[in-house]
This record gives C-alpha cells, structure tokens and sequence, in this order.
C-alpha cells in the first residue's frame, strides 16, 4: 500500500476487532493510562503533556491507536513529534516517533508496522524530510531506520572526586529566573549554530521548555545560571530535576554551555562543585529521590569541550547509543542541504571540484554533478546492474556517513558490498564532515 493512501483508509480494520485510527482529544485519558500501563509512571506526565494539546508541536491527534471494539481499549499506540532541525544553521522538518508500545496480549500481530506507516504517512504530509527515534535495540530497522546521529556521550564524575574539588573562587552557579530566559536563548543559539546537526525552538517551544511541562513529566528540565564572582553570566546549565536510572543516583546534567569568551578550563572545578552542591539539595528537598547521590552523569556533546578541561582520571565513559534515522527521500534531503554541503568542500582538497558522483543504493540511487565547487544538480537516478556507479552503498547505510558517524574507509571496511572510487571516497568525506554532537530533540 502506497504510505499516503493509508491515511484516507482511517479507521481501518486491522483484522476483526482491532481498528487503527487517529486519536483525538477524547483520547487523552485513555492514552496517559496506556502509557503508565505499558510503561511506567515516569510516562504519566509526559503522556498527559502531549495529548493535552499544551504542547507547541503536537497534540492528541499526533497519536495513532489501534483500539479493541469488543472492549474500546486502545492495546496499541503511537506518537509522532514534529520538530525543526538545522543541518549547518539551515532548518529542515523532522518527525519523532515515540511512546511506541502494544499491549503484550495483542503483540506481534503487526500492530506497530501499521501504525508506523501510518506515522511515516502523516510525517510525510508535514514535509518532514527525517525521522528520528530512540529505544530498543534492532526493532526499528525494519521500518527503514538506520543507525545515525549519537544521542549523547555520557562521562560519569562519581561523588570521590567531587567532594575532592577545590577552585580558585571564580564562578558559581544559581538558579535561572524568567529574567534569564533570553541570555540561555542566545547562548544556545550561538553554540548551535556552531554545529552540524542541531535542533531549534520557535518562541512557542522556549516557552513550553522553561515553563510549559507539567511538574511530573520526566522530559522537563531545569536550568542553572553560571556566574562570575561579580556576578556576571558566563554560560548555563541544563539539567534533569529527577533520577533518570534508580540504579544509578546521579545528577544528570543535559548541557553546559559558555557564551562566547568564558573558558571552561578556568572554570571547572567550581563549575562541578556548585552541581555538586546543588544535587545534594535536590536530594535534601526531596526532588532528585534517592538515599545518597553518587554523582553527576554529564550528557553532552561527545567532544564536549568539559570533558577536555575535566582531567581524564575523574570521567568514567558510558557508551553513546545513537538515534535510529529515516530519509525516506535522500534526493529531497540533499537538495535542501546543498548549500552546506558546498561550504563543507571550501578548504578541502575537493574545493573548486567538477565532475559527476553516482550513488548505487542498489535498489536506487542519485546522482550530483559538480562545476566549479558548486552542486548544480542531484537527482534521482537508477542503476541497472549492482556494480555501477562511483559508490556503492546496501540498504540504508549511506545515511551513516550524512550523519558524520562514520568516514567512507569505515564503511566500506564494516560493509563488503560498500565500495567506492578513489575519487568518489575523497569526494564524499569532503562533503559530509565527522560529527561528534548531539541534538536536543522537543520532547
Ligand atoms: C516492541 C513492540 C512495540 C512491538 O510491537 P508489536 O505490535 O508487537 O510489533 P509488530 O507486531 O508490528 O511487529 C513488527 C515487526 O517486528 C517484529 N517484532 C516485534 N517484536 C519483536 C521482538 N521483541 N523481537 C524481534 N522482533 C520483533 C515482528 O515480528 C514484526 O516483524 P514481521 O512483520 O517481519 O513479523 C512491543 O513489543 C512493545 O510494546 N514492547 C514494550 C514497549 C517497548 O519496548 N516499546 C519501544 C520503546 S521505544
């Protein structure tokens, strides 16, 4: 079935009694208790959050359910979550599926592909141009997902180091107030423009992160000021006002960030001493809820630059897991990041390049032709046999090297059936730079 005809079939039968729909307000209870069922309580908020309508991007109808009619309980869901991404500062549409569960007396019937069409159909009709989406291991590859940005890298500062922690007395930190909104706005913007892969806010969607979740929706964050000692601010602190694992009491800590001219190196010490202090007053007042906290868990940026000013000894690696990600139209994609692709060439030894680059994908492909260092077009195109073409990439795994997760000899060591010219080799890594950050996705 085509993806978009889905849609126009709704509600459709998914084999007497289950029928696959749109959720609508109506919903919203049924669902907050689904989630809290098939998941946990830490679902609860977030759920409600979600289908209440008070979030800026989606709503009840953001959700597909297949329901019982014998019994009208929904035994199976899924949400999408629409969001901005920006590829080197220029925005595209991304569509977030989550909150993906079937109940355990109706799993394995298909219920989850059906409605990931469904999603793919209405993400599609938002003209998103990607799908992201985190969780269990394999599942989504089935639906075209592939391994692509990390998530984040995770270094654990466990509490023997942090009562150990002595600075010169230059910086501290304190809450945010609303008066500090527009300074953490600015900051982030300016460190995400910095970057390959990064998510933007409308105005709508600062508002909902400093004040719209509801106090137990475990996707709120909260936010420190970090300040000189004349009270200047130098950067911000974003962090996660609960225990995300109870096996492992920590403070986690979502971002630190310094506006442009305060360096981290000065400012580390006092900067994890005050975290330090602030998680332990969060476990006194009963907000972090734990016996005894054992430390900051920094999730940031793989290449952070904290983690090059935090000697080496006091950082305990946790490995990255990455996002899973769709392109369901590569050409689409490519077209709306020309621009930067072009930069990525400036500097390189391909600047200035002509010529033509054919991707087999086997069962498709695309072609770029180049003049003078600009892509003048990308197009679809079709090969006929499986060894033409200047690169040859199987299934979805050229959207690793778009991703920055891998460089072409990576791939083509991993991937016997990737291979590709000298040239196209060259060609390709000048285009799609190594990228070591993460993306703060709306949630
Ligand atoms: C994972 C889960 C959502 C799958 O839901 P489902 O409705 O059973 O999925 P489907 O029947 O549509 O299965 C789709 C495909 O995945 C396969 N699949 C489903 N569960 C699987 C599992 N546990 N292991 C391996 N394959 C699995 C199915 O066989 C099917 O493939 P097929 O069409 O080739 O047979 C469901 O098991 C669940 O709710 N788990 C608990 C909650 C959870 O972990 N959610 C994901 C968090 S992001």
């Amino acid at each position: 079935m085509p993806s978009s005809s889905i849609l126009s079939q709704m509600p459709l039968c998914c084999g007497d009694p289950l029928v696959l729909r749109l959720a609508g307000p109506q919903d919203a209870e049924a669902l907050v208790e689904f989630n809290t069922r098939l998941f946990d309580a830490r679902f609860t908020g977030w759920t409600a959050d979600l289908a209440s309508g008070r979030h800026p991007t989606v709503q009840a109808g953001d959700f597909t359910v297949v329901v019982d009619t014998r019994s009208q309980k929904i035994v199976s869901s899924v949400c999408l979550i629409s969001q901005t991404w920006l590829y080197g500062g220029i925005p595209f549409q991304v569509g977030r599926p989550e909150l993906v569960a079937t109940d355990p007396d109706y799993r394995r019937r298909g219920l989850v592909r059906k409605q990931f069409q469904a999603i793919h159909a209405r993400s599609a009709a938002k003209g998103e141009l990607m799908q992201v989406i985190t969780g269990v291991d394999w599942i989504y590859r089935q639906f075209g997902y592939e391994m692509g940005v990390k998530m984040w890298g995770s270094r654990c500062v466990d509490s023997m180091h942090l009562t150990r922690l002595k600075g010169p007395g230059g910086c501290r930190v304190r809450p945010a107030t609303s008066d500090d909104h527009a300074f953490i706005r600015n900051v982030y913007e300016q460190a995400s423009c910095r970057e390959l892969f990064a998510a933007a806010r409308s105005s709508e969607e600062w508002d909902y992160e400093f004040s719209g979740r509801s106090k137990d929706n475990t996707r709120r964050r909260d936010w420190l000021i970090v300040e000189d000692a004349a009270g200047s601010r130098l950067g911000y602190v974003q962090y996660l006002p609960c225990i995300a694992l109870s096996h492992m009491p920590m403070l986690r800590i979502y971002q630190v960030e310094l506006k442009a001219g305060a360096g981290y190196l000065n400012v580390w010490p006092e900067l994890l001493k005050g975290l330090w202090e602030k998680g332990k007053a969060l476990v006194a007042d009963g907000i972090l809820a734990c016996e005894e906290l054992l430390g900051l868990e920094l999730a940031l940026e793989r290449d952070h630059p904290l983690y090059h000013a935090i000697p080496k000894s006091h950082l305990r690696e946790i490995k990255a897991s990455p996002w899973y990600i769709r392109v369901p139209d590569m050409v689409a994609l490519l077209r709306r990041i020309r621009p930067e692709m072009e930069k990525h060439l400036i500097g390189t030894v391909a600047e200035g390049y002509s010529g033509e680059l054919k991707l087999n994908f086997f069962r498709g492909g695309i072609q770029l032709s180049f003049e003078r260092g600009r892509i003048s077009n990308i197009e679809s195109w079709n090969p006929n046999e499986v060894w033409e073409g200047d690169a040859r990439f199987p299934d979805a795994s050229f959207m690793q090297l778009v991703c920055g997760w891998h460089r072409f000899d990576r791939m083509a060591e991993s991937y016997a059936d990737c291979w590709g010219t000298h040239e196209a080799a060259v060609l390709l890594d000048c285009l799609f730079p190594s990228y070591h950050g993460k993306v703060w996705l709306l949630a």
